[in-house]
């Protein structure tokens, strides 16, 4: 079965917003990526799911590198421009610079990344997957800048949203759970 855009059990799906940003045939590039996740730590392996029509998958294509920044709380509009416009037709980039937005040169690749975002990591194309009706482009990490003083923005159901903590169970619980798994050991 299908589990479209906008239906109400995809948008049950908590993400981070990646920034993708690419330099190639259509120049300096950004886009909004919620399908951005974590797949290994060593080595460092993020995966980026993207419709195989958008202009920054003929950039990465291209080049065989690309940055991936966290988009931090404070910067929904830089999503929303990213997300909502295309590099066929728009620079987005520069039109972000003009909205106040800085940016500077990455230092292992020929990309510009997104200051003030909360993860900022360069990466080199490792593998290039097709899945149903998306491309997943991996990145393999060859440089990462967490900024401590920034939190990464959380999309859901169409909407940004801020993390918010939830404690975990207490000692006491945390032993009873044990209790009860110890009684299902397998022997
Ligand atoms: C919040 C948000 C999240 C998005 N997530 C994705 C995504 O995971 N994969 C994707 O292919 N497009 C995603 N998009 C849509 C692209 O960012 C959008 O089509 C963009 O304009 C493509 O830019 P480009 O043509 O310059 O590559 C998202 C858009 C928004 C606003």
């Amino acid at each position: 079965m299908d589990l479209p855009w906008g239906d109400p059990r995809s948008n049950k799906f908590a993400t981070s917003i990646g920034l993708i940003t690419s330099n190639g045939p259509y120049g300096h590039d950004i886009l909004a990526c919620e399908w951005t996740h974590h797949i290994s730590y060593r080595p460092g392996l993020i995966a980026v799911s993207l419709g195989p029509t958008k202009a920054i998958v003929e950039n990465i294509r291209t080049s065989k590198e690309f940055g991936i920044n966290l988009c931090a709380t404070d910067q929904t509009i830089i999503a929303s421009v990213a997300g909502g416009y295309t590099g066929r037709d728009y620079e987005k980039i520069n039109a972000l610079k003009d909205l106040g937005f800085q940016f500077y040169q990455a230092e292992n690749i020929d990309v510009m990344m997104v200051k003030g975002a909360s993860l900022n990591t360069e990466c080199k194309l490792f593998k290039e997957v097709s899945f149903g009706d998306h491309v997943m482009l991996i990145g393999e990490v060859v440089n990462a800048i967490h900024n401590p003083e920034k939190e990464s923005l959380i999309y859901n159901n169409g909407k940004y949203w801020s993390l918010q903590s939830i404690a975990k169970p207490n000692q006491e619980k945390r032993q009873s759970i044990k209790d009860i798994l110890e009684k299902h050991r397998k022997v």
